[in-house]
């Protein structure tokens, strides 16, 4: 009776395929505790509509319009929310909330001996999250961190000497500030630089090849089912890497770490130094349960992913304000020269003497307010029993966030100018408004899963920036009025370039 021909498979294939796909569409559409959210016409179909959305790179330009556009609440897809209510941050992010990260994380979890190697930073089971943290939480304690401050200076040091070497010449400072804090990351991670610095060029492509990655998580994470079916599979992944030649710098950096780890074992080092291989390697000597090989990989190459880019793009960001607001930039050198007139300031600018400096620290602060380095809806999931947000019940397993930067721009917290760089906005204000404000910035996250490598960026920053301006002054000298910004997950800037040109004192 049937024709049982391969066509015939295959279109019933298709058939059933089409029909299961379109009950999906209709009843996530549908969904009774949703309809009434507003939001673009489309995003209640599919989550493809915001893949279209942020495949160009402008995600904040994006997220900022929809929620000028909708209100404090917008839908965003058939079961994901997107929300710009700062009254809304401790149930998401608070140290005790129990929205869990959602699968979007999974898309930024490398690969180790042919099994995926969840982070501290990707892993969504608490557990695990407890026991990865646990054994490291002291390295990044402000002692230890304290002692780090030798392996940045000698970054520093090259960085000037580069500078001075191209003083007068148009300096990219989008690859500059990359190379830089690529190098420290190496030196805090392993005692070693990349040589990012000295080589002058993107060794190993390591660069490119994360830029390629957090493109790939930054859509493919609106999707996380495709996941498993794309880089998340081994097969595909092979397939991509060895015959069409795609990168997978993920692997790239975990086979580096595993050579760094070699190194180290074969040098037997003398004395023991400050970074995290030395570190860990005593502690996994000391206590192999507490610290399996594994674990101590993925800590090493966690550092990399986390903590170069999200460094970069805000030391980039902290210039870039100050280049082009010259009365900041002004009154900035001021205290820094005012500061080194009276011998507060060492050879190389340490932690604890930038933190006198209080026009620094809030130039710091606003730059990130302005651009923070994450610039995607930090998502989470609605937990069992659903929930109760900006006055809507939303149902468990219900996909929900917020982008820093939309959160960074209510100009109820932050006044009225609140998308202009204006330092001065964190000094001119009463006690309880800066609570208000510190409480709603989300620059490095917040709460249970916020961002452990928070005070060795801002111990880099902090030395860096004072340390330059001392002896530079800086100019824009790009061809173009202003900088070029890409967004996958991190706001990655580029078209930065200006002219060094040595102070004379
Ligand atoms: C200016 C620099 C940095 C920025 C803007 C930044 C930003 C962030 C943000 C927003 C999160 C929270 C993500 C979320 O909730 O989904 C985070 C988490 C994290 N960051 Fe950073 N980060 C920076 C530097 C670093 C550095 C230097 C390291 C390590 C050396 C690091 C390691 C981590 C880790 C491990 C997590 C996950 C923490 C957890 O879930 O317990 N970050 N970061």
């Amino acid at each position: 009776m049937f024709d049982t021909s391969p066509w015939t498979y295959f279109l019933l294939s298709i058939g059933v395929l089409t029909v299961y796909w379109s009950i999906s569409i209709l009843r996530g559409a549908y969904r009774s505790d949703l309809t009434s959210l507003p939001g673009p016409k489309w995003a209640p179909f599919t989550a493809l509509y915001r893949v279209y959305r942020l495949w160009s790179g402008q995600a904040p330009a994006v997220y900022l319009d929809l929620h000028e556009q909708y209100g404090p609440i917008v839908r965003t897809g058939p079961n994901t929310i997107s929300i710009a209510d700062p009254a809304t941050i401790p149930t998401l992010y608070g140290i005790s909330s129990n929205f869990l990260k959602s699968k979007f994380y999974i898309t930024m979890s490398p690969r180790h001996e042919g099994e995926i190697m969840d982070s501290m930073f990707t892993t969504r089971d608490p557990a695990r999250h407890k026991a990865l943290k646990r054994p490291v939480a002291g390295k990044f304690s402000m002692t230890s961190i304290r002692t780090m401050e030798p392996l940045v200076n000698q970054c520093s040091e090259i960085f000037i000497q580069a500078m001075k070497d191209l003083e007068g010449q148009k300096v990219d400072l989008s690859t500059w500030l990359q190379w830089y804090a690529f190098d420290v990351i190496g030196m805090i991670t392993f005692n070693k630089r990349f040589g990012f610095m000295e080589e002058r060029k993107d060794i190993l492509e390591m660069i490119s090849s994360l830029e390629f990655a957090l493109r790939y998580a930054g859509l493919v994470g609106q999707v996380p089912v495709l996941h498993p079916w794309l880089a998340g599979n081994p097969l595909v992944s092979g397939f991509m890497e060895k015959v069409v030649g795609l990168p997978n710098p993920l692997r790239a950096f975990v086979e580096f770490t595993q050579e760094c780890i070699d190194e180290y074992d074969r040098n037997e080092k003398e004395k023991e130094t400050a970074d995290f291989l030395t570190f860990l390697r005593i502690e996994e000597k000391k206590n192999k349960e507490n610290m399996p090989h594994r674990d101590l990989i993925n800590h090493l190459s966690n550092n990399l992913l986390a903590g170069s880019d999200t460094t970069a793009i805000s030391l980039r960001a902290i210039l870039y304000y100050l280049v082009k607001t010259p009365t900041s930039y002004k009154r900035l050198q001021e205290e820094i020269d005012a500061a080194d007139r009276a011998g507060k300031l060492s050879e190389f600018v340490s932690y604890g003497e930038s933190l006198e400096l209080e026009y620094l620290q809030v130039v710091m602060k606003e730059a990130m307010r302005v651009h923070p380095g994450v610039s995607y809806p930090l998502e989470r999931l609605v937990p069992e029993g659903g929930a109760d947000l900006c006055g809507q019940k939303l149902r468990e397993g219900t996909v929900v966030g917020i982008n820093p930067v939309v959160i960074h721009h209510n100009k109820e917290i932050f006044g009225d100018d609140a998308a202009v760089f204006r330092p001065e906005r964190w000094l001119d204000v009463n006690e309880e408004q800066l609570k208000l404000m510190d409480r709603t910035l989300l620059t490095f996250g917040t709460g249970a899963r916020s961002c452990i490598g928070k005070n060795i960026s801002l111990m880099e920053m902090g030395k860096f920036v004072p340390q330059i301006l001392r002896q530079f002054d800086l100019f824009w000298a790009s061809d173009k009025p202003d900088w070029t910004v890409h967004t996958y997950w991190f706001a990655r800037q580029s078209d930065f370039v200006v002219k060094f040109q040595t102070r004379k004192r």
